[in-house]
């Protein structure tokens, strides 16, 4: 298979990288979820891919599309990416993971179309239970030897929130993006991020396309 001439540094390794949201069905045919595009995990696993990594992604419902020399496994609820990626952590070298995943799911209501009659005078409310953290119990479960990347979603404070991320869930980088502002974050082609790695280094990059980003996070990994 053809790859670039790149530095090959993640040659020989075994990467797995989550993406895309998660969904969290309610009824029949209405669901929780969120507007990410997987289009920043795609490219960071099309970037291991092209320095020579084995690469493995574990998508959820999204549009991004990935090099066909990187196996992917389709997943929908965040359970399903927990399993997913739980089973194949112990075999990969390196994990990063971009997925946004929803952090609660419904109550399920059944598996029939809700009717809005039943809702009383109008109003409608919801339970919501919470679903397992992947990066954290993926941090708990590290050996010694594999690299574990973590992401942050912020909408204040983001430095902060996100070294309490990586001390939290046991990471050895954490890539930091805000969230709800022009040109980062979920349905865009650039992002602005802060990466935080364990031996204390803070760097703040530009805007930058997210093949870019992709490319110098796997720069930095190679320094860690
Ligand atoms: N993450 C995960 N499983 C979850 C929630 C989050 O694996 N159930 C991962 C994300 O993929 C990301 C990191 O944890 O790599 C941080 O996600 P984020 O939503 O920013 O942080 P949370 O820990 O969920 O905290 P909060 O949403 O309250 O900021
Ligand atoms: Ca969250």
């Amino acid at each position: 298979v053809l790859r670039a001439a790149g530095p090959g540094d993640l040659a020989g390794k075994r990467v797995l990288v989550t993406l895309g949201p998660t969904r969290e069905m309610w009824d029949g045919v209405r669901f929780l979820s969120n507007s990410s595009s997987g289009a920043m995990g795609a490219a960071l696993a099309a970037a291991a891919w092209l320095r020579g990594a084995e690469v493995t992604a574990v998508v959820g419902p999204c549009e991004a599309r990935l090099p066909s020399g990187i196996s992917v496994v389709r997943v929908v609820s965040a359970r399903e990416m927990h399993e997913a990626a739980l089973a194949l952590w112990p075999g990969a070298n390196i994990a990063c993971l971009t997925a946004a995943v929803s952090d609660f799911r419904p109550i399920p209501y059944g598996a029939e179309k809700f009717k809005k009659k039943t809702a009383q005078g109008g109003q409608l409310g919801f339970d919501l239970e919470e679903n397992p953290d992947i990066l954290l119990n993926m941090g708990q479960s590290k050996k010694s030897g594999q690299t574990l990347i973590g992401f942050a979603a912020e909408t204040s404070s983001l430095a902060e929130n996100a070294r309490a991320k990586l001390v939290g869930k046991n990471c050895d980088l954490l890539v930091a993006n805000l969230v709800g502002v022009p040109e980062s974050g979920f349905e865009t082609s650039t992002n602005r991020i802060t990466l935080l790695d364990r031996a204390g280094r803070e760097e703040s990059w530009p805007v930058l396309p997210k093949p870019e980003v992709a490319w110098r996070i796997w720069d930095h990994v190679s320094l860690l």
